[in-house]
């Protein structure tokens, strides 16, 4: 299939997403996030990909909604349309896990689609922020809902209500990113831990990835009963034994079901 606003790749067993709208700063628009859902469908339903890099370029991983696609809209044209968000839903649905690598801007939607990303790895170059005050309008797409879960309420209502950016080591130290790593080993250190969690058991790698985000859907005794029923569960896997059986053996595992 060929897209007009991303890239898409296989590296190994990781399937890479770029975007590519350079001239826009990679921009959001519904034909691009719909074609970021397309990509996910198809390597949600492949065999031999078992996690997967959303990227941008050096200067942006995405500066935001298309604010030009945008400017003139109605309520209207807002709501019958259910701009943007209609088709967001499609990257926190993903069952596989999702690497966001983000180097320069992740600007309003691009914070967001990072956001709704399962781990996000920036390069010393990153900016993270939530703009849209300063357009006259708020954060559309998980902006006021997931940062406030990443980063606690007082550094949410900073970036949200004075547009502030954040740079990448302030970032990592608010719980927003996992690693900050120098611009020209952001992808490689992406692939790589895209790469490590491909090799482990796809239904384990799901499972984890289903159990930590009951933890943002749910009160703790319920998300820890949703935890210990996963976990029982993962004793009828051939790969758990195949995982412990290689621990006593002192040997590396050979998960069947990658
Ligand atoms: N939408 C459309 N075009 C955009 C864009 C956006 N969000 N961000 C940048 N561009 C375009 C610019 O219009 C410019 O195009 P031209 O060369 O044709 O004029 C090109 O990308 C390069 O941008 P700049 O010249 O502005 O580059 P810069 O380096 O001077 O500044 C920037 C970079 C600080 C990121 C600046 O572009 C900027 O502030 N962008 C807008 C950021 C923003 O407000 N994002 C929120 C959008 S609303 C939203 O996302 C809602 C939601 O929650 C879903």
């Amino acid at each position: 299939m060929s897209y007009e606003n991303i890239l898409v790749e296989t590296r190994g067993r990781v399937g890479l997403i770029t975007l590519n709208r350079p001239k826009a700063l990679n921009a959001l628009n519904d034909v691009l996030v719909d074609e970021v859902g397309a990509a996910l469908d198809a390597f949600e339903s492949n065999d031999d990909i078992g996690a997967i890099v959303i990227t941008g370029s050096e200067k942006a991983f995405a500066a935001g909604a298309d604010i030009g696609a945008m400017a003139t809209f109605s309520y209207m044209d807002a709501y019958l349309s259910d701009y943007i968000t209609r088709n967001w839903e499609r990257v926190k649905t993903c069952r596989k896990p999702i690497i966001a690598a983000v180097a320069g801007y992740a600007l309003g939607g691009g914070c967001e689609m990072a956001m709704a990303c399962d781990i996000i790895i920036a390069a010393d170059t990153a900016k993270f922020g939530q703009p849209e005050i300063k357009l006259g309008i708020l954060p559309g797409a998980g902006g006021t809902q997931r940062l406030p879960r990443a980063v606690s309420k007082a550094k949410a209502m900073d970036m949200c209500l004075t547009a502030r950016m954040m740079d990448a080591i302030e970032a990592e130290r608010a719980g927003l990113v996992s690693r900050v790593v120098p611009a020209d080993k952001l992808l490689d250190e992406a692939l790589t831990a895209a790469e490590t969690i491909a090799g482990f058991s796809l239904p384990v790698v799901m499972m984890i990835k289903e159990s930590v985000n009951r933890a943002y859907e749910s009160g703790l005794s319920e998300g820890l009963l949703f935890e210990r029923r996963v976990f029982h569960s993962a004793f009828a896997l051939e790969d758990q034994k195949e995982g412990m059986a290689a621990f006593v053996e002192k040997r590396a595992a050979d998960f069947k079901h990658r």
